[in-house]
Order: C-alpha cells, then sequence, then structure tokens
C-alpha cells in the first residue's frame, strides 16, 4: 500500500519537492538504515490469550487517542497539497490520530485548528528571536494544542545534497506565514526565524511555563540526555533521528528506543519515529517501550496523492494492520506488551 502511495505521490509533485521530502542529510546513511533497523527484530509472541477483542487506543499525557500512529511534525505540507496541513489534520481526526503542527507549517495555525477534528500538538523550534518562538507557543496553546514538542537535534539545519545544501528555496509567504502577526512589516526576515544554536535545557521549563502545557522533546537518542531533559522539566521524550535529515550515521531509532526506556524508566512516555512503515513497525516500537510512534513521509505521500482523505486512509490502513498483529502476536492491549516480546534479530 505505501509504495503504490509513494509512487502516485512522486508522480504528483514537482520534482525538487520530491526531493526535499526524500532527502537525508550526508550520503543518507540514516535514512537507508531506518526502516531496516525496525525490521531487525524477532518478535516472542504470547499465545491463548483470548484476542477476540483488541485495543489500539492510548493516553498520552491526558490526550486520548484512537490509535499510537501519530502525525510527526513536517514543514509546508502546502508543497504537498493546496490545503496543505488543514487537509492533514482533517485526515489525521477522522483517523482518530493525533497530529504534530511544525513551526515550519505553511498554514496558520488559526486555519489549521479551524480545519482539525481531532488532538493535536505544537512542534516549537527555539528561533534565534525566542520571542518569536514564545509568542507561537502562547498562540498555539491558546488555540487548543494539549502539548509542545521542542525539537531539539537542530541546532543547525541539515545539509541536504538533494536539496543542494541546507535551505530549500520556499517563497517567504509560506516559510513565514506564523510569524508575519507578530512582526512590523520588514521586522523579520529568514534569519531572525532560524534556529538559535545556543540552546540550553532550560528552555524547556521556559516554554512549558510559557505555553501552560507539557513539553516533550524531540530528537533525543540517548538515555542520558533523555534523563537530562526529563530533569530540565520534559514531559516526554520523542526518539528520533529527524528521518535521517540532521546528523547522518546517528544511531537508528529502533536501535536507541530501548536505552531511552531504561533510562527513563516509566517516568514519563516515551515515543519515536523515524521508518515506521507497518504494523509490525510499530508493534516493535511499542514492545520496546515506546507509547505512540510517529509516521512521517507517508504521511506527506497520501496528502499530495489524495488530501485528507488519502490522509485518514493511510493512518487507518496502519491502524488496522497493528490491530491485526498485536492480536496474532497475543496481545490484546498495549499493556500486553513487554520487551521480552522482540529480541534482536541475531540475538
Ligand atoms: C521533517 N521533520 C521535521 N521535524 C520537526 O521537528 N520539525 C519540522 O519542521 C520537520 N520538518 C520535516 C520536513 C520533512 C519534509 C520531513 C520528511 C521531515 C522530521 C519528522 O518530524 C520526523 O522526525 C521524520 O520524518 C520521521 O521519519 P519518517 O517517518 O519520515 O521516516
Amino acid at each position: 500500500m505505501l509504495a503504490e502511495l509513494r509512487t502516485q505521490a512522486r508522480n504528483r509533485v514537482p520534482p525538487e519537492v520530491w526531493d526535499y521530502y526524500e532527502a537525508g542529510s550526508g550520503d543518507e546513511i540514516t535514512v537507508g538504515e531506518a526502516e531496516e533497523s525496525w525490521r531487525s527484530y524477532r518478535l516472542r509472541p504470547r499465545v491463548l490469550n483470548d484476542v477476540s477483542v483488541v485495543d489500539l487506543s492510548v493516553d498520552l499525557l491526558g490526550t486520548r487517542v484512537a490509535s499510537p500512529f501519530l502525525v510527526a511534525p513536517m514543514a509546508f505540507h502546502a508543497l504537498a497539497h493546496p490545503d496543505g496541513e488543514c487537509a492533514t489534520v482533517r485526515g489525521a481526526g477522522s483517523a482518530g490520530s493525533l497530529a504534530v503542527l511544525s513551526t515550519r507549517s505553511s498554514r496558520t495555525i488559526e486555519d489549521v485548528v479551524a480545519a482539525a477534528t481531532g488532538p493535536w500538538w505544537f512542534q516549537a523550534y527555539l528561533m534565534r528571536d525566542r520571542g518569536l518562538t514564545e509568542a507561537l507557543v502562547q498562540r498555539a496553546a491558546a488555540a487548543g494544542a494539549t502539548a509542545i514538542v521542542l525539537t531539539v537535534d537542530t541546532p543547525y539545519v541539515g545539509r541536504k545534497n538533494k536539496v543542494g545544501g541546507v535551505r530549500f528555496a520556499v517563497p517567504d509567504d509560506v516559510y513565514l506565514v506564523n510569524l508575519a502577526q507578530h512582526l512590523l512589516p520588514g521586522a523579520v526576515g529568514r534569519d531572525s526565524a532560524e534556529q538559535d544554536p545556543s540552546m540550553t535545557p532550560d528552555v524547556i521549563a521556559r516554554l512549558a511555563d510559557v505555553g501552560g502545557l507539557p513539553v516533550l522533546v524531540k530528537g533525543v537518542l540517548r538515555g542520558d540526555e533523555a534523563v537530562r531533559c526529563l530533569e530540565a522539566g520534559a514531559a516526554g521524550v520523542i526518539v528520533s533521528g529527524h528521518g535521517g535529515r540532521q546528523l547522518d550515521r546517528v544511531v537508528p531509532s529502533a536501535l536507541a528506543l530501548p536505552e531511552v526506556v531504561q533510562a527513563v524508566a516509566g517516568r514519563a512516555p516515551v515515543l519515536a519515529d523515524g521508518g515506521i512503515r507497518s504494523g509490525l513497525d510499530a508493534l516493535v516500537a511499542l514492545a520496546l517501550g515506546a507509547s505512540a510512534v510517529l509516521v512521517g513521509r507517508p504521511v506527506l505521500w497520501a496528502l499530495a496523492a489524495g488530501g485528507a482523505d488519502a490522509v485518514e486512509t493511510v493512518l487507518r490502513t496502519l491502524a488496522d494492520d497493528l490491530r491485526h498483529v498485536l492480536a496474532v502476536a497475543g496481545g490484546r492491549s498495549f499493556g500486553d506488551l513487554d520487551p521480552g516480546m522482540v529480541v534482536p534479530r541475531h540475538g
């Protein structure tokens, strides 16, 4: 299903947009390994567990979602579909999922909220003009976001050969759509909206305060770093290598997840993303201790191929696939899973 969707999307968007979506940084080693690393685990199923009724719902920091496949924050959905993020949130809501809206959204927070039919979180980058980040976080909170996702793996944007380096040529009216109202005409440039490389852990508590919302830190690949985030006030962490778009050759999320889960030791939810493409990939992540997974590029493929309806379909199909494999593996709900259900392929 995903392969077909990917081909349809590829035929629909201009080649430079396709390259922007697909791109990873460096030699794209991390992009290449992401999917394979989830497939490298083997299952140790349970049996005789009455799986006639299966429940896929999860509680994430007080937000109940019907399915653990969330939509990862991604920039500029309007490049894939004229309704941009409005279509994405509509599709996600119809599928019982939760969408994370990127700072680099190509539709305003308010327009997206008007289209939303389900819960959503707001992804923040700390920008060089910190007041801009804080204004966006406050706006998102006022508009109904139930958590903030602070992405910390991007002190500088990763260099992607496919798009000729760092910056993909997005028009200003797309790039700055969420910022314009905070600034006097001409007062903002792309520079003030770029990531602040001087970010330190105190930002976590600051944004939690400013927004009055829990903050999940996205882009953590080590147990000790996850603990540092929690100690600084994070309500959760997202194990992520940014879809291979930041530092090439980072450890794949599937291999980093157990270390992070162990270090966090149940104190906060741990989510994961990067190369999640099937129910089995999610089953492995959930068995390893993830509370939910985020899906990136396949959502953009769906959006390009068929707008909100296709986004709903891809998320429903993934959930349906997970419902099936969870039951066949002997699980009625995620509470039945534990790390003993998976082993490394050669372990
Ligand atoms: C991203 N990602 C991302 N992450 C983030 O925190 N803020 C952002 O604005 C973006 N933008 C973005 C654009 C595009 C085109 C892609 C493909 C990805 C990373 C994203 O949230 C997620 O970590 C990965 O995409 C997950 O990997 P898969 O599912 O794409 O393999």
